[in-house]
């Protein structure tokens, strides 16, 4: 099947771009190639009025890189049955238990998975439902939050690593089978180096993670403290964002390397159903 050709059209906002004249469940080579360099140099990328099923999704996501098996839900139980790629991220509840992870409350900024010493290179989140309103998800762009510190705060945090926390996921849900801890220095979790340098622009970026249980390795636990909430009130600042506001059929990729997303809280009786999928990073986050 011929398509006319993709084209990326900026949003506007810090980051992020639509891709206009794609079926995702039909991708050529060149098509392909237009969406990958739309992707690093947006960072973000929304496909509307998609129709995928799991397959569907997971062969457009395996374009991209080998997948990460989805992490293990809240409870405890992994999602979709036969599909250890797809992650969940839903407050529905059918049959009296959750059908996925989240809830409907506010998700902090983050990137996915980062507590792992390989973490997942992309992420995309596919709407099948959506709630009237609320749940909008907002991002971050990471290489221009570095470029935006002052000189001095760039200088200071040159070399530095920072723990990323294994303990909470975005919702502030004990992960399943971590006994939770509230000091940074003895969570659990992996530390990165806090500048890095993405492997296929090269261009460089900050890399926090999340901010709950971030740990600034080898520093005394307050002045850690007091260097991540200084460099965390520069990073999260509105004019460095944007958000989609989702629709049915949306697919939004995200490059973790480079930015971070949150969600804002919906009405916990309306359902929201997303499904996921990760991309396992080719190297690990390097200065
Ligand atoms: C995620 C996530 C945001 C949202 O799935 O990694 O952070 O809007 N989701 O549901
Ligand atoms: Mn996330």
């Amino acid at each position: 099947m011929s398509q006319t050709p993709a084209r990326a059209i900026a949003t506007g906002g810090a980051l992020g771009a639509e891709v206009i004249g794609v079926d995702l469940r039909d991708v050529d080579d060149h098509s392909f190639r237009t969406i990958h360099k739309a992707w690093l140099d947006h960072l973000v990328l929304l496909f509307r009025g998609q129709i995928l099923s799991d397959d569907q999704l997971i062969a457009f996501s395996r374009r991209l890189g080998e997948l990460d098996l989805a992490p293990i839900q809240e409870t405890g139980r992994r999602f979709v049955e036969g599909y250890p790629e797809i992650y969940i991220v839903s407050n529905a509840i059918e049959n009296g238990a959750p059908i996925g992870s989240l809830g409907a409350g506010e998700l902090v900024w983050h990137t996915d998975m980062s507590y792992q010493e390989d973490p997942p290179k992309a992420s995309m989140l596919y709407a099948l439902e959506v709630p009237p309103e609320g749940g909008k998800t907002g991002f971050l762009n990471m290489y221009d939050a570095y470029q935006a510190l002052p000189l001095q705060l760039k200088e200071r945090i040159t070399g530095l690593w920072v723990k990323h926390d294994g303990t909470y996921n975005s919702g502030g849900y004990v992960r399943a089978g971590v006994t939770p801890s509230n000091d940074p220095r003895e969570a659990p979790g992996t530390i990165h180096p806090l500048v890095c340098t993405h492997p296929e622009t090269g261009r460089r970026c900050l890399y926090l993670g999340r901010r709950r249980n971030a740990y600034i390795d080898g520093l005394p636990l307050a002045e850690s403290e007091a260097l991540l909430d200084e460099i965390w009130a520069c990073a999260t600042r509105d004019e460095l964002t944007w958000y989609n506001d989702w629709r049915v059929g949306d697919l939004v990729l995200w490059d973790n390397r480079c930015t971070m997303h949150r969600r804002d809280p919906f009405d916990p009786a309306a359902r929201r159903i997303m499904h996921r999928t990760q991309i396992k990073g080719e190297t690990r986050p390097v200065a």
